[in-house]
């Protein structure tokens, strides 16, 4: 079924042509990845429209997090380039921002609206985009030492430059750099014996100067109402609710993404297509995912390596969906 839909891909070369699934799946496989790639339309209704590589400037260059994720998308950052809308698009809003790979690994055109349910993680993004130096110099204090961990993991900050440098020092050095509090809210992660540098002064200042120009705030992914716009871009990275293919890693902090949260979700999508505006929203592959959003707009089915660790890991294969409008702009 799939293979008889044709979809207008923009080669790496600019030549736009029509062309098959095949020749979509091969352009989204350019880059070095490290993860097996399946596409499959599903319950595609029309064509995907126009779909573009944007190739990045070279003060552009996608850039490393400086965070360590659960559900991180750096495997999906390589694909994105080809999925942005063609015609370029104006804000870019990132409301489930983690580690934020996908904001990294772009140079959003005008102003980025950047935020997260998780407070400590919000006011880490504000301090290093503000005070990047304070911050390397507090962490080049630190040693990558169990006693030195804990004694930090056991202490509160005084100001917003040490938060920061405590909260990037145990996610670098911690097991597994999950982010995990207890029934108090204290982070609760054990120490991760790794031996790789914790301190990485230039991904740092890197991460703080394309950070320089984004409105960063904590709260609820319905803030984005606030300042969407016609022609803006919204991606959307939720907690996944439901595990995919029997497996899943659902708790990033002491709430959890509940149904409700997605049906929440599902009427944000609905409100970002009534202002004109694109999404990219990636999910769990589950038949309750896929009713509640599927809207009649391009979903695209990804398979890779599940590399998540933690209490409930499960190694092996996983199946991710990508839902979006950004091919079919001129609807
Ligand atoms: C899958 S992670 C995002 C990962 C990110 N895309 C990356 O590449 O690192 C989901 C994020 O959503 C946040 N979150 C959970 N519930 C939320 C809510 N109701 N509103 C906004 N953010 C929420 C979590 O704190 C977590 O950082």
């Amino acid at each position: 079924m799939c293979n008889e839909k044709r979809w207008f891909v923009g080669q790496r070369r600019r030549n736009q042509r029509q062309t098959t699934q095949k020749d979509l799946e091969d352009a989204l496989k350019f880059g070095d990845i490290n993860c097996e790639l399946i596409l499959k339309c599903v319950a595609v209704k029309k064509p995907a429209g126009d779909l573009c590589m944007q190739e990045f400037e070279q003060d552009e260059r996608p850039l490393k997090p400086f965070l360590r994720w659960a559900g991180g998308k750096n495997w999906f950052a390589k694909h994105l380039a080809s999925l942005l809308p063609r015609s370029g698009y104006r804000a870019y809003h990132e409301p489930f921002l983690g580690g934020g790979s996908i904001f990294f690994s772009i140079k959003p055109q005008e102003r980025a609206y950047l935020s997260d349910l998780n407070t400590e993680l919000i006011t880490t993004y504000q301090a290093l985009r503000d005070a990047p130096k304070e911050i390397i110099e507090h962490l080049s204090r630190y040693t990558n030492s169990e006693q030195f961990y804990y004694s930090i993991r056991s202490q509160s900050s005084k100001n917003w430059i040490e938060h920061a440098a405590r909260f990037i020092f145990l996610n670098q050095t911690s097991f597994n750099g999950i982010y995990r509090v207890n029934l108090k809210g204290k982070y609760n992660v054990p120490y991760g014996y790794r031996t790789k540098n914790f301190l990485e002064s230039q991904i740092l200042r890197a991460a703080s100067s394309r950070l320089k120009y984004a409105i960063i705030t904590d709260g609820d992914f319905e803030m984005v109402r606030e300042n969407l716009r016609e022609g803006d871009l919204v991606f959307l990275d939720p907690p996944y609710t439901t595990s995919h293919n029997n497996n899943g890693f659902i708790k990033y902090n002491h709430k959890l993404f509940s149904l409700r949260d997605q049906q929440r979700l599902s009427l944000l999508i609905d409100y970002i297509k009534s202002k004109g505006a694109y999404y990219i929203l990636t999910n769990a592959d589950h038949k309750i995912i896929t009713d509640l959003f599927d809207k009649g707009d391009t979903i695209i089915r990804l398979a890779r390596a599940n590399l998540i660790g933690g209490e409930h890991a499960a190694r092996g294969k996983t199946t991710e969906l990508i839902f979006m409008n950004t091919g079919v702009a001129s609807e």
